[in-house]
């Protein structure tokens, strides 16, 4: 089973122009939702990571199994104005607009080891934000790990000229 035929492509959503790529499918496919978590985590099994880091809301199912299989704790990377203790937020662009994240002040320890998980990387806008955040409480970043790649978009190079290494699954250019 190849991961990437269990991904639905959807023409001009949100946006005309835009070729969405909807994992829903690859998530509704037992199999594939196995595949994806088990190959995602592969590198990461015995690196100590403390926690998961996951981006609403895509990044919430993946990275809830991740953290599981890894024996690591969850940190919810939020959509503005959800989280309901101290928060720290950043403003970050979109391919399609923009948007605001949020974390918990206390959702991590200084120097403790944090794996990013979400669903795709596009432009790095959202990553990038969530690394910056992460890393202003102090957080190791030790990685971040995507099941979908869009390269056109440049977003695991900026990751990467962060100093984080990325981990993709499948590529759509
Ligand atoms: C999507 C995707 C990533 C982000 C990637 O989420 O799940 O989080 O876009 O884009 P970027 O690399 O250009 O920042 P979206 O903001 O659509 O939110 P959703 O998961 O709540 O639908
Ligand atoms: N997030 C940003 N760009 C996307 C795309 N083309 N498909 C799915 N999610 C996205």
């Amino acid at each position: 089973m190849n991961l990437a035929d269990t991904i639905r492509a959807i023409p001009d959503y949100p946006r005309p122009g835009i070729i969405f790529r909807d994992i829903t499918t690859l998530l509704g496919d037992a199999r594939a939702f196995r595949r994806a978590v088990d190959e995602l985590v592969q590198p990461f099994a015995g690196l100590k990571i403390a926690k998961i880091a996951g981006i609403e809301a895509r990044g919430f199912i993946l990275g809830g199994a991740v953290a599981h299989q890894l024996s690591a704790g969850f940190i919810p990377v939020r959509k503005k104005g959800k989280l309901p203790h101290e928060t720290v937020s950043v403003t970050y662009q979109l391919e399609y607009g923009t948007d605001e994240i949020e974390v918990h002040k206390d959702a991590v320890k200084r120097g403790e080891r944090v794996l990013l998980v979400d669903d795709l990387i596009a432009t790095g806008g959202t990553a990038e934000g969530a690394v910056s955040l992460l890393s202003s409480l102090g957080a190791e970043v030790v990685a971040a790990c995507f099941i979908v790649d869009l390269p056109d978009l440049g977003g695991a190079d900026k990751v990467r000229r962060l100093g984080v290494p990325v981990r993709t699954l499948v590529s759509f250019s």
